[in-house]
């Protein structure tokens, strides 16, 4: 375990889904951004696995709709985020980790007009800047990943839950023991480290007080969208190159190529789990 952030930081302020290759690509469609609606940045600005479907499916586990206060951890460019809010009409506040994607992110929700229901904050999701028991649910997509300490995060998540509020969250999962080349490989590339077994995390959430509803197991579904995944990013770094924009640096794509492998031979994956905060008066 690495309690350094520096890692996940240098890894995302070189990361090749940038504000900035954003903008470029609408500016090269559209002319100009005046006007611009949440709706055409979402071809862009998701950086998790499965699209838009991927929040769909944690917004029912969640059950967001319109109103819920929702705290989404390691909010990225606040793709998620955005999305809830028009969607479904939530109130989100995200919090991200990396300077230049907090300021990305509030730099695209100002541009499409959401700074009313969404808001990103610079922060650790090791210590939330959140009040305690005033949000209705927690999410996170593909980030836990990068947190040193998943007790203490998830400790977070259940601390600014309201009793019976709800935790939804997808995230890498290790089925068999990573060898030694292929985790520093992870680490060095993507920032990855203390990886997750299936029954660890349901261990987890139950020492830290959450009732566990239910634990979906992506690894197959997962294997396909990651080969594609990696296709969009050789075509994104030739595209960030020639914009001049974060293009992401080597060990990015050499670790992802071994990704793909690994979840191909189910020796990591992926699910996604959903946890409600205790409505009992004795709960943790
Ligand atoms: C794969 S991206 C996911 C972004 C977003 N959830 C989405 O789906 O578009 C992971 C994000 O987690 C952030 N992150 C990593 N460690 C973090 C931490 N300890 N606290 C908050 N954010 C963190 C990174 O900076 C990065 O933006």
């Amino acid at each position: 375990m690495n309690d350094d952030a520096s890692q996940a930081v240098y890894f995302y302020s070189r990361h090749p889904i940038s504000c900035e290759i954003i903008l470029s690509k609408l500016n090269a469609t559209r002319g100009h951004l005046a006007g611009l609606g949440p709706e055409e940045l979402f071809a862009h600005d998701q950086d998790h696995y499965g699209g838009l479907d991927a929040n769909d499916a944690l917004a029912q586990s969640a059950r967001i709709g319109k109103g819920t206060r929702v705290a989404d951890f390691c909010a990225g460019l606040g793709g998620p985020a955005r999305y809830l809010a028009h969607r479904f009409g939530a109130d989100v506040t995200g919090i991200e980790l990396t300077p230049a994607r907090a300021a990305g992110a509030q730099a695209l929700t100002r541009l499409v007009g959401l700074l009313d229901k969404v808001r990103i904050v610079q922060g650790n999701v090791m210590s939330v800047p959140i009040a305690d028991a005033c949000m209705d649910a927690v999410i996170s997509q593909e980030a836990l990943l990068h947190v040193p300490d998943k007790p203490r995060a998830l400790g977070e998540a259940h601390r600014i839950l309201k009793p019976g509020g709800r935790l939804a969250f997808t995230d890498w999962i290790v089925h068999r023991p990573l060898a030694p080349d292929d985790a520093a490989l992870l680490w060095e590339g993507m920032a990855a480290q203390s990886i997750q077994t299936l029954a660890g995390y349901r261990e987890l959430l139950e020492t830290i007080g959450f009732r566990v509803l239910s634990i979906v197991d992506l690894t197959r579904e997962w294997a396909d969208t990651l080969r594609q995944r990696l296709e969009m990013y050789r075509r994104l770094r030739v595209e960030s190159q020639q914009a001049g924009t974060p293009a992401g640096h080597d060990a990015f794509y050499r670790s992802y190529v071994r990704l793909v492998e690994l979840v191909q031979q189910e020796v990591l994956g992926g699910a996604r789990i959903t946890a409600e905060r205790s409505c009992s008066a004795g709960a943790a």
